[in-house]
C-alpha cells in the first residue's frame, strides 16, 4: 500500500506540515524541536453549507486555490523562507483521494525544488501524535481514543510509541452519529459544533436514548441504534414540537454518545493497567465530553490529555508532528508516493 522507504541521516530543522485530506486547507511549521511556530487552517464550511455535506470535487477545487497561500502564510508566520526548512510532512490517507492529491502533490513539487526530504503521513497518525504536541513528556504506556467524522477507534500505544487496537466502531464514527444526529435535527453542517452550542441549553436527561454496550467487556463501539432512535423520536413529533423541544433533544442525544465514549475509554484505561489516557480528533472538541472526561480522571488519578481546540479537528501542526517522527526514525518517501483513499489503521 505505501511507497517504499529508504533511510538516509536528517539534520533535524523547522518541518512544513500539509493537510488537505477533507474540507480543511491546512499548514503548519513546527521547529526543530517540536514546537508549533505557526498553524494556519482553512476551512472549506462555506462551500459545502448548503449541500450538508462535503462534495469531494468542490473540496478538490478548494484546496487548489488555498494550497501555496497557506503554505506561505504558515512559513511567514513562522519567521522563515522556504529554504529554512528541513523537510516535509503531508497526510497521504485516508480521505477524500481527490483532495489529498492536491497536498501529495503540491509537497512533492516542494520537496523536489527545494531538495528536502518528505515523508507521507496517515491522518489517524496525526491525530494520535496531536494529544503530545503541548506535552511531549505526557507518558507512555497511554490508551488514545481517537474520534472524528471517519473514525472512532479505542488504541493502546505502548512505550516504544506503537499502537496495539483495543476497540473500533462497528458502524458509524462518533463524529458521523453527531453529523446525522445534527441534520435530523435540521442543524448546519458540521453538525458536531451545532449539537454541542445547542445542547447547553437543553436537558441530557430529558429523553433516553440507548446506550449500545454490545458484548460485555468489548471495546467496540456502535452509534447506529442510537441515531435510528433519534430517527423515530423526531418522526413522530410534529415541526413545532420538534423545535421546541430541539434543545433537549440535542442535548439527551449528545449525552447518549459522550457517555459511551467515556465509559468504554475508562474501561480501556482499566484494562490495559494504563495510568494515561488521550483523547484526539474533531469529536474531543465537544464540551460535555471534555467536561466529562476531565471529571472522571480526576476522580480516577489518570493523567489526561485533551489537545487544545485548534488541535483536535483537522490540523496541519499534527500531520508535522506524525511526520517528524517518521523522519526522526529514518523514513523517507520518493517522489511517486501516491495518496490514498483509505489506509490501514496504525498497528504495532
Ligand atoms: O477530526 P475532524 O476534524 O475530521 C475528520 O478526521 O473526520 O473531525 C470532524 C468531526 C465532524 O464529524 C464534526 O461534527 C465533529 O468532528 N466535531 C464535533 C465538535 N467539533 C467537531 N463533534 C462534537 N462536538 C464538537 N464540538
Ligand atoms: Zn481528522
Amino acid at each position: 500500500m505505501r511507497t517504499p522507504r529508504t533511510t538516509a541521516a536528517w539534520a533535524p530543522g523547522p518541518i512544513l506540515g500539509i493537510e488537505t485530506s477533507c474540507d480543511e486547507t491546512a499548514a503548519s511549521v513546527l521547529a526543530a524541536d517540536g514546537s508549533v511556530l505557526s498553524n494556519i487552517i482553512t476551512s472549506q464550511h462555506a462551500v459545502h453549507q448548503r449541500f450538508g455535506g462535503v462534495v469531494p470535487e468542490l473540496a478538490s477545487r478548494a484546496h487548489i486555490e488555498s494550497v501555496e497561500q497557506v503554505s506561505t502564510v504558515a512559513l511567514q508566520q513562522a519567521g522563515l523562507t522556504w529554504t529554512d526548512l528541513s523537510g516535509l510532512a503531508v497526510t497521504q490517507g485516508p480521505g477524500l483521494v481527490g483532495a489529498l492529491l492536491v497536498g501529495v502533490n503540491y509537497a512533492k513539487a516542494l520537496a523536489y525544488a527545494l531538495n528536502i526530504p518528505l515523508v507521507g503521513v496517515s491522518h489517524l497518525e496525526g491525530h494520535i501524535a496531536s494529544a503530545w504536541l503541548q506535552n511531549p513528556a505526557f507518558p507512555l504506556p497511554c490508551v488514545v481514543l481517537v474520534v472524528s467524522g471517519g473514525h472512532t477507534h479505542l488504541y493502546l500505544k505502548d512505550p516504544l510509541g506503537h499502537c496495539r487496537l483495543l476497540g473500533a466502531t462497528k458502524d458509524d464514527a462518533a463524529g458521523e452519529a453527531f453529523d446525522k444526529g445534527a441534520q435530523m435535527l435540521g442543524l448546519e453542517h458540521p453538525g458536531g459544533p451545532a449539537i454541542d452550542r445547542l445542547a447547553r441549553q437543553g436537558n441530557p436527561h430529558a429523553t433516553a436514548f440507548p446506550r449500545s454496550q454490545l458484548k460485555k467487556g468489548s471495546l467496540d463501539f456502535s452509534f447506529s441504534g442510537l441515531k435510528t432512535s433519534l430517527l423515530y423520536t423526531v418522526q413522530a413529533m410534529s415541526e413545532q414540537s420538534r423545535l421546541a423541544q430541539s434543545a433537549d433533544l440535542a442535548a439527551s442525544y449528545q449525552e447518549a454518545i459522550v457517555s459511551i465514549l467515556v465509559e468504554k475509554a475508562f474501561a480501556a484505561v482499566q484494562a490495559s493497567g494504563a495510568r494515561a489516557l488521550a483523547v484526539v480528533g474533531g469529536v474531543s472538541a465537544n464540551s460535555r465530553l471534555r467536561t466529562l472526561l476531565q471529571q472522571r480522571a480526576d476522580s480516577e488519578n489518570i493523567a489526561l490529555s485533551l489537545p487544545l481546540l485548534i488541535y483536535c479537528t483537522d490540523n496541519a501542526a499534527m500531520i508535522a508532528a506524525a511526520g517528524r517522527q517518521a523522519l526522526r526514525a529514518g523514513i523517507r518517501m520518493s517522489l511517486d508516493m501516491d495518496a490514498h483513499a483509505s489506509m490501514p489503521a496504525p498497528v504495532a
